[in-house]
C-alpha cells in the first residue's frame, strides 16, 4: 500500500518565496526512507506537506489513499507523526512526561492507556528515568528523544525524523539506530532526513537527494553515492571508503567497511 505519495507538488511561503517546486513521490507503507541535500533544498518544507502542516501550492498529496486536501492537519497528523527538526518548536510542556502525553489528550484514549504509551514511548526513546524532568534541563541532544517520543507515543503509521542525528554523539545514534529499527520492525514507515552520511547509509537503502526545490535522485544507496553527476548537483561527497575505493579503481558500489573488506579480500 501507497503510504504517501506526491504528484506534481509545489510549495511557496507567504512571501512568495518557492521552497519545493514540482516533485512526484512515492513512498510505500513499511518502507524507510532517507531524503539529504543541502541546507535550502527544500527537505523540510517537503515533508511538513506530509502531515499537512504545510500545505501544497499546487499539485495532490495522498496519505493512505486519500486526499491529505480534504483532510484537517490534526488527522493527518494521526497517521503520519512529524519530529520537528528543532526540538524548541516542539517542546512545551513542564516535565517529559506530560510533553509526551500532550498529543495523547487529543486521541480519545482513556487515562490508563495514555500513561500506557508514555511510559514505553519514553522506555523505546531511553528516556524512562526522565519523566519527571523538565524537559529544557535536558541538554539538546536528549531534548531530541523527547521530540521522537511525543511522536513515538502518537503510534502514527509514518514517522518523520527531521535532521535526528544533528548534535548526537555516538550513543545518541546508536539510539537512534535502535529506534529507526524497532519502529520498522513495527511496520511503521520511517522517513529521515540527514546531513549524516554515514548515518544514513548504515540505517537507510532507499535514498531521495533533494537539491533547489526539487528531487534529483531516488535509487538504492548503492546507486546514489556513485553517482558522481548527481552527487555534484547536490553538493554532496562520496563517502570517504567510497572515494578510498574510487581513487584504487576498484569496483564500483562500495559504500562502506564491510563492502571494500569483502572487495578486497576477493
Ligand atoms: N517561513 C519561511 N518563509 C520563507 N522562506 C522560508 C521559510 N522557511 C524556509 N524558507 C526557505 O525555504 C527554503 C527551503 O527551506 P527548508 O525546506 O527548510 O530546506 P532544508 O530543510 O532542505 O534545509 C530555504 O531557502 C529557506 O530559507
Ligand atoms: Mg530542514
Amino acid at each position: 500500500m501507497e503510504a504517501i505519495k506526491f504528484e506534481h507538488v509545489s510549495f511557496a511561503y507567504d512571501n512568495g518565496f518557492v521552497a519545493v517546486d514540482d516533485i512526484s513521490l512515492t513512498i510505500a507503507s513499511g518502507e524507510k526512507v532517507a531524503i539529504i541535500g543541502q541546507n535550502g533544498a527544500g527537505k523540510t518544507t517537503a515533508v511538513k506537506m506530509m502531515n499537512g502542516l504545510l500545505r501544497p501550492k499546487s499539485g495532490k498529496i495522498t496519505v493512505f489513499g486519500e486526499d491529505a486536501s480534504k483532510r484537517t492537519t490534526a488527522t493527518l497528523s494521526k497517521k503520519v507523526g512529524y519530529v520537528f527538526q528543532n526540538p524548541g518548536d516542539q517542546i512545551f510542556n513542564q516535565t517529559v512526561y506530560s510533553e509526551i502525553a500532550y498529543s495523547l489528550k487529543y486521541l480519545k484514549i482513556d487515562k490508563a492507556e495514555i500513561e500506557r504509551r508514555v511510559i514505553a514511548a519514553a522506555q523505546m526513546c531511553y528516556l524512562a528515568d526522565e519523566l519527571q524532568t523538565n524537559p529544557y534541563d535536558l541538554p539538546f541532544s536528549i531534548r531530541k528523544f523527547v521530540t521522537i517520543a511525543s511522536v513515538v507515543a502518537m503510534d502514527a503509521d509514518v514517522v518523520i525524523l527531521d535532521e535526528p542525528t544533528a548534535g548526537q554523539d555516538l550513543l545518541g545514534l546508536t539510539y537512534q539506530k535502535e529506534i529507526i529499527e524497532q519502529l520498522h520492525q513495527r511496520g511503521k514507515t520511517v522517513i529521515t532526513i540527514s546531513h549524516d552520511m554515514e548515518f544514513v547509509i548504515e540505517n537507510f537503502d532507499r535514498i531521495l537527494v533533494m537539491a533547489d526545490k526539487k528531487i534529483i535522485g531516488d535509487a538504492n544507496k548503492r546507486e546514489i553515492f556513485w553517482n558522481f553527476e548527481l552527487l555534484d548537483k547536490a553538493a554532496l561527497k562520496q563517502p570517504v571508503v567510497a572515494q578510498l575505493a574510487n581513487r584504487l579503481t576498484m569496483k564500483r558500489n562500495i559504500i562502506n567497511i564491510d563492502d571494500f573488506v569483502s572487495e578486497y579480500e576477493k
